[in-house]
């Protein structure tokens, strides 16, 4: 998709930009064979270091990656209140700045991210091994996360979709396994846009998928044992 993407955005003069808050590290396929790291193929790469984020900071942060100069020159203006020398603003901007305490969080964590990423990628591949052996896969367990091997996804979260998701949460939170929904209200039902007039109805795959999807535990120190019991949870839902 990125590479259709970039096509597009190249006929018709847009500018790309990345949302890359959930897929730091993860490499997508260009047309020519060739693959590079999420947010640094369109114009701007937007990253979240959101605490539950796979670079995750102790409080909020982020990062805009370009190889523009002026994007560059305007993001740094805008992050400071568009402040362009001292008490100066040429724009109206943001407070945006990355304190040092998240920075330096952050530049020893980042030291662990391969790892880390490494840890996710293992966990989602025993998680698919054994959502197989459910044999549940494609009824009640409507769909696992597609990775085409390599780095393509690094699981900052491992979403799968299933049916009476709700019901399924309730029982897995009985014990003691905590999920999550990501998200529950698609983008064209949220208030925040109801000014663009879309209802219920226009987009039926994302509504579907908004009563479908349901997070599970996945961090790089989740044991084998602990992804058995939340995958033998479900079975036993389903199984009754
Ligand atoms: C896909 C996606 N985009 C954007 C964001 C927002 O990130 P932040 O809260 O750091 O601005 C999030 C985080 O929840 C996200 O998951």
């Amino acid at each position: 998709p990125m590479a259709r993407l970039l096509n597009v955005a190249k006929k018709q003069r847009l500018h790309l930009i990345e949302d890359v808050a959930q897929a730091f590290g993860a490499r997508a396929a260009l047309s020519n064979g060739s693959s590079k790291c999420a947010g640094t193929i369109g114009d701007l790469g937007c990253f979240s270091f959101f605490p539950t984020k796979t670079l995750g900071g102790m409080g909020d942060g982020g990062l805009v990656a370009t190889n523009r100069r002026e994007s560059a020159e305007k993001i740094r203006l805008l992050r400071h209140h568009g402040e362009s020398s001292q008490y100066r603003h040429e724009a109206i901007g943001l407070n945006s700045r990355l304190d040092e305490v998240q920075a330096a969080v952050l530049s020893v964590k980042l030291r662990y991210l391969d790892q880390w990423i490494e840890g996710r990628i293992e966990r989602a591949h025993l998680y698919q091994k054994l959502f197989e052996e459910t044999g549940l896969i494609g009824r009640e367990i409507i769909g696992l996360p597609l990775s085409r091997g390599g780095r393509n996804h690094i699981f900052n979260y491992y979403v799968i979709r299933v049916a009476r998701r709700d019901a399924l949460r309730e029982r897995l939170s009985q014990q003691g396994i905590q999920s999550a929904i990501y998200y529950p209200v698609p983008l064209h039902l949220q208030s925040c846009f109801a000014s663009l007039g879309y209802h219920t109805g226009d987009f039926p795959a994302s509504e579907l998928v908004a009563t479908q999807a349901v997070a599970l535990p996945i961090y790089p120190e989740l044991l084998p044992e602990q992804q058995q019991y939340v995958v033998e949870a479900i079975r036993k839902f389903y199984r009754r």
